[in-house]
């Protein structure tokens, strides 16, 4: 109902009932708010079925645990991530990047996500970040050829290399867990603040890099990821210490 006063009228108003004291804002009568309650329209029907449907969606996160625990192995692994169609991602990428190098060697890199160059070759760190660290892998007498396995938090590339979203990087975690479980690695290295984020829930890599933690059951090294290395060569020093840290206490496994 339209109002007979204009705005001002009714602050002049009110202010004035101010002054004269008044504390609370009544009605003539009492009102039972209770019985308001039953009077409250109903939903229509179209929102009724919206909510239904919010509560009968399947959980993405729910729907990973369970195909990735059913995997009993890397092969069934990759085919459980492969039929998986809850992650938004899989749908704008070329391939599915799953691992590179020796499944069951005892270094296990855990990047980002595939950029253009993995999208389009179907392998993790291939692109210029990935021949840095062939480089530095090589440095310390490790190799994806020999001995070190290589996979990413997520196995789709987000578009324009964008950073993962926080529910895709919840929905793809399960898959991660079991494939170091299934890779039975000696040591982990998370490579920059995303794989410390997805892996650890930690972010800060400049303040972390170089500090052993554990991930999944298993000694877990973060570095700086080799892209940042590649923007930001002086980093390479602490890099370089943390492969050596890496190298030493591989020595009686390599
Ligand atoms: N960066 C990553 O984190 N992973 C890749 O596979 C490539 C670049």
């Amino acid at each position: 109902m339209e109002s007979a006063l204009d705005h001002t009228a009714a602050r002049a108003l009110l202010e004035w009932q101010v002054e004269l004291g008044v504390t609370e804002a009544i009605l003539d009568a009492p009102v039972n708010r209770f019985e308001l309650a039953d009077k409250v329209p109903a939903k229509p029907p179209s929102a009724v079925a919206a909510d239904a449907a919010a509560r009968d969606k399947p959980d993405p996160v729910r729907i990973a645990q369970q195909a990735a625990a059913q995997a009993g192995d890397l092969d069934a692994l990759r085919a459980a991530m492969a039929g998986y169609e809850h992650c938004e991602l899989k749908r704008g990428a070329r391939n599915l990047v799953f691992a590179d190098g020796v499944a069951g060697a005892a270094v296990m890199i855990i990047g980002e996500a595939p950029g253009r160059e993995e999208d389009s070759k179907g392998l993790p760190f291939v692109g210029r970040a990935g021949l840095l660290l062939d480089r530095m892998l090589t440095a310390v007498d490790l190799s994806r050829d020999r001995n070190v396995y290589i996979t990413n938090v997520l196995p789709w590339r987000p578009p324009q290399n964008r950073d993962p979203r926080p529910d895709e990087i919840a929905m793809m975690k399960p898959f991660l867990e079991r494939h170091v479980q299934l890779a039975k690695p000696k040591f982990l290295v998370l490579m920059g603040n995303h794989a410390c984020q997805a892996v650890l829930g930690r972010k800060g890599i400049t303040r972390i890099r170089g500090n052993w933690t554990e991930a999944f059951g298993c000694p877990a090294l973060p570095m700086f990821h080799p892209a940042y290395l590649l923007r930001t060569p002086a980093a390479k020093r602490e890099a370089w210490a943390d492969l050596l840290d890496l190298s030493a206490r591989l020595e009686p496994a390599k």
